[in-house]
């Protein structure tokens, strides 16, 4: 046995990141194990294949091997979706890609390296909201209260104000600084709310009959640009324990973010079912069964980096918007252990899946 290049053969096989070596064609010529592991398909259903067989529809992928090939340039932090078939599915990877040098400096080929990212950006993911909210929490705290003190000072001086003064059109000016005292006050309440742990009232909570009352509320808004709510409920949705207020207040949300983004004659469809495919990981990582809830406009949709600040209090693109619909839904789902997830194309539409756990614990 020829001892290094068994040593090799070792170290190849029991590396963590996958390997790939691709032929000056783009094909693969060689693979460790763990790429079979990580793709979940055997090496024979990819190897002697194109490169694109494994990163399907991603010209960045092979353009970049190819460059490699004819310049012999390096690239780190290559971001790609990788292919599984079974199911038929991808999951996010990083990859180096470097030239394969010959003892003559010439190259024979790309080397591939495959980190996966799946569980690093589920990770970034859970971490991403709620690091907002911890930063958001420590100036709130302190700005709310700094904000309200003079704020009553500034309402009771205009209320008192108003009992001395006989102009009519002059007391109406101070009723308008009362009521945007108001306002703001109201305003850094809900603030204040958002920081804190919510107070539940869990009870038997129909999703069905919460929907409906949504939808009788903000049927006449979506009527007014001549479009229609679509229903597709899974009648044998169970009941969950909930807060039904606060879960109104979800939908709510999320139901006029749709109208909103709607065109004319546009449709929102309303679908709810029962997923088992989707497993919230827990810091124990057991998976649950959940209800999903989808929300599917067929509206203005969103591009990538805007659905990055989606979450991120007082994010909004809309005028009178506040920003806080989407932070506040967040909050109230992920109090009640579920997930909120966005799924977006410009000028498409979005899609918002609600998970709520079938049972709490
Ligand atoms: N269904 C949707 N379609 C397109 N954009 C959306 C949708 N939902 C939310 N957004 C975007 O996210 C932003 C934040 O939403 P939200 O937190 O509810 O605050 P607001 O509605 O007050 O702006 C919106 O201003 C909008 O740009
Ligand atoms: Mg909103």
């Amino acid at each position: 046995m020829n001892e290094p290049a068994h040593l090799h053969q070792n170290i190849f096989h029991s590396m963590i990141d996958g390997v790939l070596l691709v032929s000056p064609s783009l094909t693969i010529r060689e693979s460790n194990l763990t790429v079979e592991d990580m793709f979940h398909r055997s090496r024979d259903s990819f190897l002697h294949r194109g490169l694109e067989e494994l990163f399907p529809r991603q010209s960045h992928v092979l353009d970049k091997a190819r460059n490699v090939l004819t310049t012999g340039a390096c690239y780190h932090d290559v971001e790609a979706e990788g292919a599984r078939n079974t199911p038929a599915s991808q999951f996010p990877v990083n990859l180096t890609l470097s030239p394969f040098l010959q003892s003559d400096d010439s190259i024979h080929g790309a080397v591939v390296l495959i980190k996966n990212m799946s569980l690093i950006r589920e990770l970034e993911e859970r971490q991403r909201p709620a690091d907002h909210l911890d930063h958001l929490a420590a100036v709130t705290m302190g700005m709310a209260h700094e904000i309200r003190n003079p704020l009553g000072g500034i309402r009771g001086s205009a209320q008192l104000l108003r009992q001395e003064i006989a102009n009519e059109s002059h007391r109406e000016y101070l009723d308008v600084v009362v009521s945007e005292v108001g306002r703001i006050d109201r305003m850094i309440k809900r603030m204040v709310d958002l920081t804190r742990p919510l107070d539940l009232r869990m009870e038997r909570t129909n999703i069905h009959k919460v929907l409906k009352e949504i939808l009788m509320l903000e049927k006449d808004s979506l009527a007014r640009k001549r479009g229609r709510f679509e229903q597709t409920y899974d009648p044998s949705l169970p009941p969950i324990e909930a807060d039904e207020d606060q879960l109104k207040q979800v939908f709510l949300n999320l139901i006029k973010n749709a109208v909103e983004a709607s065109r004319e004659e546009g449709k929102i469809q309303i679908v709810t079912r029962v997923s088992s495919g989707y497993a919230i990981k827990t810091a124990a990582t057991v998976s649950r069964q959940n209800i999903v809830v989808e929300i599917i406009d067929s509206g203005e949709g969103m591009d990538e980096s805007a659905q990055k600040k989606l979450f991120t209090p007082f994010y909004t693109t809309k005028k009178k918007g506040s920003g806080l619909g989407l932070a506040i839904s967040l909050k109230i789902i992920e109090d009640h252990h579920g997930k909120i997830k966005v799924t977006s194309e410009k000028d498409l539409g979005t899609t918002v899946q609600v998970f709520l756990p079938l049972r709490q614990k």
